[in-house]
C-alpha cells in the first residue's frame, strides 16, 4: 500500500473490514473479502456466519486508514452491498445509554468525523433496529459534537459509520467520499412506477446507476441512440431505456405490458435472443434472459467483440452452489472473446435488487 501526502493527516488506525451483503451470501464476501486482503498486502483472517449478512476481516495489526481507504472501494467486491474499514468494536452496549461507549470509542481513536451515517446488516432481526438508529442519529451526532469528534461537513473528514450487528453491539467503521455506498446499509431506495411494467425495472434502474460512471450515463442514455433488449418481457428493462428517450427493440416471445408499449418508442419483436440480429450497430443490448450464465456471458461478448452493440448490461442468474465458481468462468469466457478487440471495462455487482444473480456491464474501453 502506497500512502498519498495529503491523506496522511488523518491519524486513524483501524483493523480491518467489514463488508455488507444479502443474507446467504457471506460464503461468496469471505472468499472475495480475503482475496482483496492479500492482494493489497493486509494479513488477518475472515469472520463470517451463515445468515448473519455480513463478514469481517480482522487484520493482525493496525493500519492507516488513509492507506487502507484509498484501496478500499465498495464496487471492488461483487456481492458486497458496502465495505468499509473499521477502527472499533464496543459489545455489551447499556441499553440506556448506548451513546456513551460509542462516543469513547470513537474519541479514543482520535480522529474527527464530518457526517454519520447509522446502519444494520439486512436481516429481519438486525432490521428491527431501524428505527433506533433513524432516532439516535442526531442524539449521537450531539455527543460526538460535544466529544470534539464531530465537525459536521468538515472538507477532507472522514464519515463515521455505526453499524450495529445486534441490540448490543456496534461496529464503528469509517469511509472516504466517494469510496463506500451512498445508501444506508447499500440499500438504494428506488420508487417503482406502476407503467414500467415489472418489478425487474429496479434491476437495471439500480444498474445504471451503480454500474456506470457519470460520464458513461451521460452518453450511453441519450434520447434518440438505439437499445436491443433481450428477454424483454414484460418490458420493465425496456422501459428504464425508452423512458430516457432510447428507441428498443424488445426481444421476446413472451408478451410486453401494454404501458410499456404505449410509450411510442417500442418495437417487440417475437424471436429467439441468441438468434436474433440487428441490421445496424446499436448504442445498447441488455439482456434478462434466464438462461445459463456462461452461455449469456457468451453472448454478450460476441454482441461486444462483433460491434453489435457498443455497451450492454446483463444479468447472470447463479442458481448454482458455487456462485463464484460461475462467475469466474463468465469472465474467463469474456476474456477469451474479447482478447483480440482491446482493452474493455467488465463491472460486476450483486445489486441489492438481484437475488440469486448478478448485473454486468461490459464496454471497449475505447467506447466505454
Ligand atoms: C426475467 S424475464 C425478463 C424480465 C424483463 N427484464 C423485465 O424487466 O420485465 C426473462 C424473459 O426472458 C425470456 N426469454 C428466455 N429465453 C429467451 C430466448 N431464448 N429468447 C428470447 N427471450 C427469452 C422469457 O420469455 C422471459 O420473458
Amino acid at each position: 500500500m502506497h500512502p498519498s501526502p495529503t491523506q496522511n493527516r488523518l491519524p486513524l488506525s483501524v483493523y480491518g473490514l467489514l463488508a455488507l451483503c444479502r443474507a446467504g451470501f457471506e460464503k461468496e464476501v469471505a472468499t472475495e473479502l480475503e482475496a482483496f486482503c492479500a492482494e493489497i498486502g493486509m494479513s488477518g483472517f475472515v469472520r463470517a456466519q451463515p445468515g448473519q449478512a455480513f463478514v469481517t476481516f480482522e487484520s493482525h495489526e493496525a493500519v492507516d486508514f488513509a492507506e487502507l481507504a484509498e484501496h478500499c472501494d465498495w464496487r471492488t467486491l461483487i456481492f458486497a452491498r458496502q465495505l468499509l474499514p473499521w477502527f472499533a468494536r464496543v459489545d455489551n452496549l447499556p441499553e440506556r445509554d448506548r451513546a456513551t461507549p460509542i462516543v469513547a470509542a470513537a474519541r479514543e481513536a482520535g480522529q474527527r468525523f464530518a457526517s454519520l451515517m447509522l446502519e444494520t446488516p439486512d436481516t429481519d432481526e438486525a432490521k428491527q433496529q431501524s428505527g433506533f438508529c433513524r432516532r439516535f442519529t442526531a442524539p449521537l451526532q450531539r455527543e460526538l459534537e460535544k466529544a470534539g469528534a464531530f465537525r459536521e461537513g468538515a472538507k477532507g473528514l472522514p464519515e463515521l459509520h455505526v453499524l450495529f450487528g445486534d441490540a448490543s453491539t456496534a461496529w464503528l467503521c469509517a469511509s472516504l467520499p466517494g469510496r463506500a455506498a451512498l445508501w444506508p446499509m447499500g440499500i438504494p431506495r428506488l420508487r417503482m412506477l406502476r407503467e414500467a411494467g415489472s418489478r425487474s425495472t429496479l434491476k437495471l434502474a439500480e444498474a445504471i446507476f451503480t454500474l456506470l460512471t457519470e460520464e458513461e450515463r451521460n452518453a450511453g442514455l441519450r434520447a434518440g441512440l438505439r437499445a436491443v433488449d433481450l428477454g424483454a418481457a414484460p418490458g420493465g428493462w425496456t422501459w428504464q431505456l425508452a423512458h430516457r428517450g432510447l428507441r428498443v427493440t424488445s426481444i421476446d416471445n413472451g408478451p410486453m405490458a401494454p404501458s410499456v408499449m404505449a410509450t411510442g418508442l417500442v418495437e417487440h419483436v417475437r424471436a429467439d435472443g441468441f438468434t436474433w440480429r440487428p441490421q445496424r450497430p446499436v448504442e445498447w443490448m441488455v439482456c434478462d434472459m434466464v438462461e445459463q450464465p456462461t452461455r449469456i456471458a457468451a453472448l454478450v461478448a460476441d454482441w461486444i467483440a462483433t460491434g453489435r452493440c457498443r455497451r450492454t448490461i446483463f444479468n447472470l442468474k447463479l442458481p448454482m452452489k458455487k456462485r463464484l465458481d460461475a462467475v469466474e468462468q463468465c469472465r474467463a469466457i469474456i476474456t477469451k472473446r474479447l482478447v483480440n478487440e482491446g482493452p474493455f471495462v467488465l463491472r460486476l455487482k450483486h445489486l441489492y435488487h438481484d437475488r440469486e444473480e448478478i448485473t454486468g456491464y461490459l464496454a471497449l474501453r475505447k467506447s466505454a
